[in-house]
């Protein structure tokens, strides 16, 4: 069981218990559409910390989920993840060129198999989350697949990303950024953990303590992202860094510098924790995810 395993183990188990799923998923056709297949599984397959998918086994456990189930779960909200990254690399976007210490996939690709690749990826997650094998019960999959399109798009991480754009030009004060950064990443590492529950079909007045620790974690993880973006390495964390200042972007860490972010997220992990004095030892590896939200160094 994955909950029982240290955090690391847990990674590491996870990450190909993903690969191995999107190597099936994703076999590539013997026909003109060859690349688009490639490109997916370039960036889908063999990098990435899996904290979503990890997210996803982590709560359904808690709540004895088949793990097929989850890993279904998981693959669909890692590829709406992945797809993100695909177009948020884009010269429309970040302009990026590394990314998981590959070339981004539009280097590799070309611009419109990259756009494709993405739409692909984006609409596949919908495709294996609405599929019977996600769960027998079509609520449950319907639950399901609301909850990943509010966190994916307007309302969410596509959302996010376009107020994102938006702190490149305007000045934000700390609350817009904290609803920038709760939209842009928090939605989905939310969904994660909504998609476990759901899956264990908790109640949702049951899910109150899990939410809270899933808000505050997301906002941690951006201040971590934001931190890394200033001081981090870009060997370890595979991604070009130091682009934020020179963009002009508005972060917690440019309206409150390095040293009170820290302790913002700091006080983000310690409440994340406190959200799940309700759960006993079974919870431990979703308290080691929150300190690890903020050490990581990738
Ligand atoms: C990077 O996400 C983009 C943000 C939402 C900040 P991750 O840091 O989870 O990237 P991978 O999946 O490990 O590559
Ligand atoms: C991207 O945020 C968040 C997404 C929704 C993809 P960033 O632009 O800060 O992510 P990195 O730093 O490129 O990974
Ligand atoms: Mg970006
Ligand atoms: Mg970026
Ligand atoms: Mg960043």
């Amino acid at each position: 069981m994955v909950a029982s395993l240290p955090l690391q183990a847990a990674l590491t188990e996870i990450g190909a218990e993903i690969d191995r799923r999107f190597d099936a998923l994703l076999a590539i056709p013997d026909d003109p559409r060859a690349d688009l297949y490639r490109a997916m599984r370039h960036a889908a397959i063999g990098g990435g910390k899996r904290l979503r998918p990890l997210l996803v086994f982590a709560t359904g456990n808690l709540f004895g989920v088949d793990r097929d189930c989850l890993a279904r779960a998981a693959a669909a909200i890692e590829a709406i993840h992945v797809y993100s990254l695909i177009h948020d690399d884009l010269p429309a976007m970040d302009d990026d060129d590394v990314r998981r210490g590959k070339p981004t996939v539009h280097k590799a690709y070309g611009e419109a198999t990259a756009v494709l690749a993405g739409d692909c990826l984006h609409a596949l997650a919908f495709e294996w989350l609405a599929d019977p094998a996600t769960h027998p019960d079509p609520f449950v999959r319907s639950e399901l697949v609301l909850e990943v399109a509010r966190a994916s798009g307007p309302g969410g991480m596509a959302g996010g990303q376009m107020m994102d754009l938006e702190a490149e030009k305007s000045r934000f004060d700390l609350a817009t950024v904290t609803r920038l950064q709760a939209m842009k990443t928090g939605a989905l590492i939310a969904c994660s953990v909504e998609a476990g529950a759901i899956l264990g079909r908790v109640a949702p007045d049951g899910r109150t303590g899990l939410r809270g620790y899933a808000r505050d974690i997301g906002l941690a993880f951006q201040i971590a992202d934001d931190l890394l973006d200033v001081e981090g390495d870009e060997d370890k964390a595979g991604k070009k860094l130091r682009k934020d200042a020179g963009a002009g972007k508005e972060t917690f860490v440019s309206l409150l510098g390095a040293e009170r972010a820290r302790e913002q997220a700091r006080m983000l992990v310690g409440q994340a924790v406190d959200h799940l004095r309700g759960f006993g030892p079974e919870a431990d590896l979703l308290r080691s995810v929150a300190r690890f939200v903020l050490e990581r160094d990738r």
